[in-house]
């Protein structure tokens, strides 16, 4: 059991009247200390943040906005609502921000809804080129509400040719142009995309979900700087917060981005979320932040050299940000869903993925995708990703090995003993709870 993630009282409180759930958030500690997390979207998020997810918060009724409330009692809540909105400007240079979002999706189709009518023309990347589901994707809701034109991205080499964005956005005349990925490994070109937006008068948006706090430490390039109109955020990411989502934008657009969120699309905002959010607002611009956000890049670029000098066929050639895609089906004869399936039984945990114009169906698709927040917080640095690299090498080219998955597992144990993960530091090997 814990010492410093939830309260003693509580967990014992839960144990008794729920054992079944008690003992799969025992178990769930374990699987996350013992294994690899390389997921690109997911973090360990900083210790300080259960404490305000587990916090009474969680009670509170806050509909509207600081000052301008539905309910009484607002004199805490209107604290920390301010404090993250005032942290959320200054972290990210913007002039308004929102942080009532519940989640990412709901972040992006809050924007749409603030700023397009039905049958509106939205142009985003594709799916497989790297793009989110959120930006228009036909199995959505919002697919059936606005119309969504895709661009893509060049092959092999990743390139986004801004010529042929120029030619589809003069075709498709959009009222938004979104920027921004969930598995697209190179920096875009945000002054470029600012002047296409310019020439068919466009909304211009960023969804940085993946690189919030990558941006916000300075290490990456931040769209707002190139005058983008609006940039949406998830705080569960690289940013290491509670699971949230945040909107950021020009000050005139400020109200109809509030509007949309409340009463637009959301009631009562979660206030321990957004507690968790505005500490996590503060703990960003601290210098271990920053140290940090680097070092998730430097491993980035050294667990895809090692991978590449392995033989890995990785899509773009490299990196230039969090996160790898790996085509498995072309360097190692596999599908990502065996691959996944092998390297989840070596204790290394990251996602199937499709590559650019996929031949196969996403459930078995050709790639992997993987990155390095969550490793990076809990302290690898570039000889753990050689490390790392050499056992994803060795359970690729033999994904059904058993004997050698199992000795790899023990290999990842002992790797993960090394490095705690943050929050679960009192207790060097969280302790199962019975079956
Ligand atoms: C770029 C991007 N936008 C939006 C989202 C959606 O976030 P959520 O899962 O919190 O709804 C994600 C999630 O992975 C993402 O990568």
């Amino acid at each position: 059991m814990t010492n410093f993630t939830y309260s003693q009282a509580a967990l014992d409180r839960l144990q008794k009247s729920d054992a079944d759930i008690f003992n799969a958030l025992m178990h769930e500690e374990v699987r996350q200390s013992e294994g690899i997390e390389l997921i690109p979207s997911e973090n360990y998020c900083f210790p300080e943040v259960y404490a305000l997810l587990g916090s009474v918060f969680n009670n509170k009724y806050s509909e509207g906005y600081p000052g301008r409330r539905y309910y009484g009692g607002q004199e805490n809540t209107d604290t920390i609502e301010n404090l993250a909105r005032d942290r959320a400007k200054a972290v990210f240079r913007a002039e308004h921000a929102n942080v009532q979002p519940l989640s990412g999706c709901a972040m992006n189709e809050a924007v749409d809804f603030a700023l397009l009518n039905p049958g509106d023309s939205v142009l985003g990347m594709d799916l497989s080129h790297g793009g989110h589901l959120s930006h228009g994707h036909p199995l959505t809701n919002m697919a059936k509400i606005f119309k969504y034109t895709r661009y893509k991205t060049e092959i092999p080499s990743g390139a986004i040719d801004l010529e042929k964005v120029r030619a589809i956005a003069q075709e498709c005349k959009p009222k938004m142009i979104i920027c921004g990925h969930s598995s697209y490994p190179r920096e875009y070109d945000y002054a470029g995309f600012r002047k296409i937006a310019d020439e068919v008068g466009a909304y211009l948006m960023a969804d940085v979900s993946h690189l919030g706090g990558l941006i916000a430490a300075n290490a990456l390039k931040n769209p707002l700087d190139f005058g983008f109109d609006v940039m949406t955020t998830t705080t569960h990411k690289s940013l290491r917060g509670p699971r949230g989502g945040m909107i950021l934008c020009k000050k005139e657009l400020g109200s109809k981005i509030d509007k949309s969120v409340f009463p637009g699309m959301q009631g009562g905002p979660h206030m321990h979320q957004i507690a968790a959010i505005a500490t996590t607002l503060k703990l960003v611009q601290s210098d271990s932040y920053k140290a940090y956000a680097k070092q998730v890049l430097a491993n980035a670029q050294s667990l895809a050299k090692a991978l590449l000098d392995g033989g890995a066929h990785l899509v773009t050639g490299g990196t230039e940000n969090h996160l790898i895609v790996i085509n498995t089906a072309t360097g190692f004869g596999i599908t990502g869903d065996v691959a996944e399936t092998a390297l989840d039984k070596a204790g290394i945990t990251l996602n199937k993925n499709v590559i650019p114009d996929d031949p196969n169906p996403p459930m078995k698709p050709s790639g992997i995708r993987f990155g390095t927040p969550a490793a990076t917080a809990r302290g690898f640095g570039e000889p753990e990703m050689k490390q790392l690299a050499t056992i994803m090498l060795q359970v690729l080219r033999a994904p059904a090995d058993a004997a050698l998955l199992a000795k790899l597992r023990e290999e990842t144990r002992s790797v993960c003993k090394r490095f705690p993960v943050p929050g679960l530091e009192g207790t060097a090997q969280p302790k199962a709870a019975a079956a």
